[in-house]
């Protein structure tokens, strides 16, 4: 029987508990503070099953410390974040990790593990964490690893590979855990320029073929543009714009979003 390689948790019964369509990520009054610095001031988004929000802005903006909260990495000092249904925060141990597992994140630095082989690499957390069989586990790898144009390097090590053949194998371990939302931040960013083509067309391909949520930050426009149903313009831990990416890119309303993007783009 074929087996499904790419994550369609939208279609997939045993995957998709009942209301999973409509919000999937919700953040309610969300505050995070480092000290005496309030990054985040009672933030509220929420984003859709299924679509592509991007989001924009200048460093230091609060864009990691978001995604860093729905990856359970930091803990906010208020609020509430919801995902599919179900509190991330505030929440017990036990449910924290349930939640968990229906969201995946690839980073800027590919945090492979470094001595394990690129197979190993993608079969751990599915066969620890879900449980399935090593042979289930390697055929889902493999799968993914044709998907990300690697089928041929199953027994390399990270060290061996470029960095955007390590960025995909990140995105292809992200993908094996099947999450209902992919978190991604700048991951094209500590790329050679000749790498990252390749990788935002990995991207692009699942944005394309699966109904996974994507929350993305990214300072490659053109692929947000490409990808995006909405896009948020931060500053300061707030989101001071947002809209559809024909509008945010081509007719800001607000010159600090203007002033941003002709400095990136
Ligand atoms: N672990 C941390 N300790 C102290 N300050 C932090 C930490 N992580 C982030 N910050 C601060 O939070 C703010 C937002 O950072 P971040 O979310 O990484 O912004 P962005 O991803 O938009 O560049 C910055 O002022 C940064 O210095
Ligand atoms: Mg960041």
């Amino acid at each position: 029987m074929p087996t499904d390689t790419l994550p369609n948790p939208g279609t997939d019964p045993e995957k998709t508990p009942a209301g999973s369509t409509g919000e999937l990520i919700r953040l309610e009054q969300v505050t995070k503070r480092f000290g005496s610095n309030t990054v985040l001031d009672h933030l509220d988004f929420s984003v859709d099953a299924g679509k592509h929000v991007t989001l924009i802005g200048p460093s230091g903006s609060g864009k990691t410390t978001i995604l860093r909260l729905l990856m359970t990495l930091l803990k906010p000092d208020e609020g509430t974040i919801t995902v599919d249904g179900q509190q991330l925060f505030p929440a017990s141990d036990k449910q924290v990790r349930e939640v968990r597992k229906k969201i995946g994140m690839v980073f800027q630095q590919f945090n492979l593990f470094p001595n394990m082989t690129v197979l190993r690499n993608i079969t751990e957390a599915p066969v620890t964490v879900l449980g399935l069989s090593k042979d289930e586990a390697v055929e889902r790898a493999k799968g993914l690893l044709d998907m990300v144009g690697l089928a041929d390097k199953c027994d390399a090590h990270p060290a061996q590979l470029s960095g955007g053949q390590q960025q995909r194998v990140a995105i292809a371990r992200a993908l094996a855990m099947r999450p209902q939302v992919l978190l991604l931040d700048e991951v094209t960013s500590a790329l050679d320029p000749e790498l990252v083509a390749g990788v935002l067309d990995v991207l692009r391909d699942i944005a394309r073929s699966t109904d996974i949520t994507m929350l993305c930050v990214t300072h490659e426009m053109n692929f947000a543009r490409d990808i995006s149903d909405q896009v948020l313009m931060f500053d300061s831990g707030r989101i001071i714009e947002s809209g559809p990416p024909e509008k945010i890119f081509s007719d800001p309303e607000l010159d600090r979003t203007r002033e941003f993007l002709s400095a990136v783009l």
